[in-house]
């Protein structure tokens, strides 16, 4: 509530501001309709028809009217007498003068062509000028009012009146229309600029058109477009809060909107349309990566990089009342380039906000002006403020990079840093071999100075997933889970789906944890509640062969103990979306005691946009136990696998695009003896 009278004083300073170099608004008088906010408590000023509406559809502010943004002590209601309820409410007749823009609050409004304001000329009758609740959406509460521009700028000097109508005659949520504060010569701005509401009409006129071919069934994706980063992964009023990097337009990355999803379990997504887009002065070439909070004021803040003219890469902070729809802050950016620190003016972004006590930190990576990048440490008491704590790592690590999209979690007592450096390229052929890759290191944070030391040495960091598209973590502790979530795919590289209308994928969230040194990652348990039809395998042992396995599909999951301690140099593993011309291949290599995921024959080619090196093979190093055995469990969906190897001590996760009829599964031996001793599997249904 405090929030909002912030806004209102800053919009009406602003106001002030700006008026006070013209020497004329000095003497502008204020132009008001009669009861323009019902504010009388009653229809004063006002005559009803039909029987939507009466002295008793204005309704008191109270506390749950309050908080839906009510202004002053009543707003009107047409659903108190019954949403079924039809009517018109009229106003007096006024002359339109000023700017001829009215400011309105709407909300409810499920059909816009039957709940709405029009402005109408007293001598004819004749509808100038029409607006209703754009808002309304099932997720949204239908309670909140949003502030609307009524336009009829080309009409001044007109003898007008306005009609509140509700023509809708279900028993519908939101089968009303909520009104309040209609103010004349509007001079404030709407909540929600035209290009998010552009990216979010476009989504829903042309998600239909997406194909579906590759599309996953229980991984976040865009509906529609292109997705990099995950974002402000948070939790707020009981749901989990994700958002992305995001251009609705096409299957490629262009200027960056955030786009947005909600989930119970961070299994099952619900899209929650756009919620940031590149529309200010300091952002106008994209709104980049972030993090999010849910403030102690009870809203939603997400702290994200504006970039603007000549590529300044400065913070912002946008705040949502209701989780859905935010507000970026008229006096963004709140840690601007006078504070980064030594970073590069261009390359200074990814905020990673978090709260300890009652002091809220940001982390953000920058390149600095000579090789390497670095991390620095901001803090806050109100999100607003930010003063720079110190840089809490500095490398020459990233060559010619920076260190991307940070994260800090804090796992049994341990200040892990992961972060995404870019262009770490090593010989090795199983550390880092994509272009950028996702890094983890432990040690403590000095929050006096913001310096990280690190238990394994200052450059000691271990690359996180071994796979092929994997980058930019968000990562947050909650319900006693270390949840990670990072982007499925890879820069510099071109993905087939892309002519369907979609790239981009979130994987499948994880939980951390942390033994002798080392991050594993376990599917999180949520994924378990949509495990449908088990098969167990019984054990059965392979010379140089391969056997179907009793079960088929894409959409699924198993995992499987092998024993391959007399496999000798030979190789065991499975095959998955296969048909008699391609696999995917992911298995054991006991000559090199790695782990092979190897996509060259999967389905659909990846092409380099870089010359990005070896771009369908990968290895990661491990040991069978003191049994001989190496666990694997695969999650399969569509398009993706990603690996669990050994209990999650490594993982490897990677795209692929197999043909329809690619549906089989097999175990194989190679060049030796494997016993597939354990296997079981379940298909998964998110509906
Ligand atoms: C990482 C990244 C971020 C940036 C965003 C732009 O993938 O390069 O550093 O904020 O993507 O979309």
């Amino acid at each position: 509530m405090n929030k909002i009278k912030h806004f209102t004083l800053l919009a009406l300073l602003s106001t002030i501001v700006s008026s006070c170099g013209n020497t004329s608004a000095v003497s502008e008088k204020e132009l008001k309709l009669q009861n323009g906010g019902f504010e009388t408590g009653d229809l004063t000023g006002w005559s009803a028809t039909g029987d939507a509406f009466s002295d008793v559809s204005v309704q008191i502010a109270d506390s749950s009217g309050k908080k839906h943004r009510v202004e002053g002590e009543f707003y009107l209601d047409s659903g108190v007498l019954g949403r079924f309820k039809t009517g018109t409410l009229k106003s007096d007749t006024f002359t339109l003068e000023g700017n001829g823009l009215i400011g309105i609050l709407l909300g409810g409004v499920r059909d816009k062509s039957l709940c709405y304001v029009s402005l109408h000329e007293t001598a004819t009758n004749e509808e100038l000028a029409r607006v209703t609740n754009n808002h309304f959406n099932t997720l949204v509460p239908v309670r909140t009012l949003y502030r609307h521009t009524l336009n009829a700028s080309s009409h001044i000097g007109k003898e007008v009146y306005l009609n509140i109508v509700d023509n809708d005659s279900s028993d519908n949520d939101g089968s009303f229309i909520l009104v309040d504060d209609i103010v004349l010569d509007f001079k404030g701005s709407n909540d929600i600029g035209t290009l998010i509401q552009d990216a979010r009409d476009y989504t829903s006129k042309y998600k239909g058109e997406v194909k579906n071919t590759y599309r996953h069934q229980y991984h976040l994706m865009p509906t529609i477009g292109w997705m990099n980063d995950p974002n402000g992964l948070v939790y707020h009023d009981g749901l989990y809060h994700l958002f992305y990097q995001h251009y609705p337009y096409a299957g490629h990355w262009d200027s960056m909107h955030w786009g947005h999803a909600v989930s119970e379990d961070l299994i099952k997504w619900i899209d929650a349309e756009v919620a940031l887009a590149p529309d200010t002065s300091t952002d106008k070439l994209g709104v980049f990566s972030g993090g999010a909070i849910s403030g102690k004021d009870g809203n939603l803040h997400l702290m994200y990089t504006s970039v603007g003219e000549g590529g300044v890469q400065q913070q912002g902070l946008a705040t949502s009342f209701d989780g859905y729809n935010f507000s970026k802050r008229n006096d963004n950016p709140v840690i601007g380039s006078g504070q980064r620190a030594g970073s590069r003016i261009t390359d200074f972004r990814d905020p990673y906000v978090y709260k300890l006590g009652n002091t809220y930190y940001a982390l953000i990576g920058g390149k600095l002006e000579g090789p390497g990048g670095q991390l620095i440490l901001y803090k806050s008491n109100d999100l607003r403020t930010w003063t720079t704590v110190g840089v809490t790592y500095a490398s020459t690590l990233t060559g010619p990079g920076m260190f991307e999209c940070p994260n800090i979690i804090n796992i049994a007592g341990s200040d892990i840093i992961l972060s995404s450096p870019q262009a770490v390229r090593h010989e090795a052929k199983d550390t880092y071999q994509n272009i950028h890759s996702v890094t983890y290191q432990i040690g403590e944070i000095d929050y006096t100075t913001g310096i990280f030391t690190n238990d394994y040495g200052h450059d000691y960091m271990q690359e996180l997933d071994k796979g092929f598209d994997f980058y930019a973590t968000q990562a947050i502790s909650h319900n006693n889970q270390n949840i990670m979530v990072a982007w499925m795919n890879m820069w510099s590289r071109n993905y087939p789906s892309a002519v369907d209308g979609w790239v981009g994928a979130v994987t499948l969230p994880r939980d951390l944890s942390l033994v002798d040194g080392h991050l594993y990652q376990a599917p999180l348990k949520a994924i378990t509640n949509y495990y449908t039809n088990e098969v167990v395998v019984s054990e059965k042992t392979l010379v140089n062969t391969s056997e179907s396995l009793p079960f088929a599909g894409k959409v699924l999951t198993f995992k499987a103990n092998i024993d391959v301690s007399e496999l000798g140099n030979g190789r065991a593993g499975f095959e998955v979306f296969k048909s008699p011309n391609e696999a995917t291949r992911i298995y054991y290599d006991a000559s090199e005691e790695m782990v092979v995921f190897d996509r060259r024959n999967s389905g659909l080619k990846l092409t380099s946009a870089d010359d990005d090196g070896e771009l369908n093979v990968r290895y990661a190093k491990v040991s069978p136990n003191s049994d001989g055995i190496i666990t694997l469990e695969l999650f399969l969906d569509v398009s993706s696998v990603e690996v669990f190897i050994n209990d999650g001590y490594y993982t490897m996760s990677g795209v692929v695009y197999p043909s329809t009829d690619s549906t089989n599964i097999t175990f194989f031996s190679e060049e030796g003896t494997a016993t597939l001793k354990s296997l079981v599997k379940h298909d998964i249904e998110v509906k």
